[in-house]
């Protein structure tokens, strides 16, 4: 007797993408009535003017969903054709059941196989790399990957030295198969040692025992410094690990944390003038799993990427944890 293996397709690549932004635009004036800044101090230390928070009707859920719809509809892939949902987020209220297999019935994808992971910022990155790995090993042909968040709801209003930065947004792709290579090697890893760099402040139970909402707290010097060295390193690992050189590069999409962060990346990597740049945090915040897909389906939308370029993807963020890969664009 031999045990049977799955076999895959020989590589895989992202099919399409799709975006979902909540209507409630806060603008710097808006965040300045509830703490004390300046619109000039927010656009000068991270680049953002304004932020989306979800309004009446609108949750992660509705998000999500219509995420995925859109990235569907844009590989042109059969809700029955998707055999696997990821959801990256750390915003969803529900330890379970998962987002993941609500969004998988809510857009039809009936039985598919439905998980969500826990990588903050770095999440969508982390997924792509499992759905990846699952299309090439047979586990799915198509795989859905969605980050969701809603981090206005872990949001301190009376905390400046955060309350400005954080959004929320849904982005998604699908992962399918492909006869030439679209996702190169991961890297990724993990930092634990500095997990209280940004945490959640109180959990579930103390939160119910204390009568405390449980925010989002971090020390933002410290992730900056992290941001800017160690993670700048990797994102030169994963075009080093990808064969391509700068050269070879057209897009850069890192997490949209703070304009500076990139910046600071862009001067590391001695990127060339030709690789267009994310810059959607000027107008959405940082919504965590969701920033990378979002700012992939808005240069695609806008023109200023296109179907075919390379695109550097990374993303980093509580955990610590960072995950990173060159994609083809759809
Ligand atoms: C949060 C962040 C924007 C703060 O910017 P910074 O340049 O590091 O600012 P600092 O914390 O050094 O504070 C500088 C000064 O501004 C003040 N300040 C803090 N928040 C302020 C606010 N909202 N408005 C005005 N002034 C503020 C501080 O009190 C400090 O004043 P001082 O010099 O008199 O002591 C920046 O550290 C950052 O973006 N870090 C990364 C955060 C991140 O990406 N987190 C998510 C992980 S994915």
């Amino acid at each position: 007797m031999s045990l049977l293996a799955s076999t895959g397709a020989p590589f895989a690549r992202i099919l399409g993408v799709g975006k979902a932004l909540p209507s409630r635009v806060v603008d710097n004036a808006e965040m300045c009535t509830y703490i004390e800044s300046s619109d000039e101090w927010i656009q000068q230390r991270t680049g953002i003017v304004e932020r989306r928070w979800i309004g009446e009707g609108e949750d992660i859920q509705t998000l999500s969903v219509t995420a995925a719809r859109a990235a569907m509809a844009n590989s042109r892939v059969a809700p029955a054709d998707i055999d696997a949902v990821i959801v990256s987020t750390v915003s969803y209220f529900h330890q379970t059941p998962s987002l993941a297999a609500i969004v998988a019935y809510e857009i039809g994808a009936t039985g598919a196989a439905a998980y969500d992971i826990s990588a903050a910022c770095a999440g969508f990155c982390y997924a792509v790399a499992q759905a990846e790995a699952l299309v090439r090993a047979g586990s799915a042909t198509n795989v859905l990957v969605v980050g969701g968040e809603t981090l206005s709801k872990l949001t301190d209003l009376s905390d400046r030295t955060t309350a400005f930065l954080f959004s929320d947004g849904a982005g998604a792709v699908v992962v399918g198969p492909s006869e030439t290579n679209g996702i190169s090697p991961v890297v990724w890893g993990s930092d634990g040692e500095n997990a209280p760099v940004i945490v959640q402040t109180t959990d579930w139970e103390e939160a119910v025992a204390t009568h405390q909402h449980p925010y989002l707290q971090m020390n933002g010097q410290a992730v900056f410094r992290w941001a800017t060295s160690f993670v700048a390193d990797a994102a030169k690992q994963i075009l080093s690990e990808s064969g391509l050189s700068a050269e070879d590069l057209d897009v850069f999409i890192p997490h949209q944390a703070n304009d500076r962060i990139t910046n600071a990346m862009l001067r590391h990597m001695k990127l060339p003038a030709h690789v267009k740049v994310a810059r959607t945090i000027k107008h959405y915040g940082n919504n965590s799993a969701a920033s990378v897909p979002i700012a992939m389906a808005d240069m695609l939308a806008s023109g200023e990427a296109k179907s075919g370029d390379t695109a550097l993807i990374i993303g980093f963020g509580a955990g610590l944890v960072y995950a990173g890969q060159v994609v083809v664009l759809p």
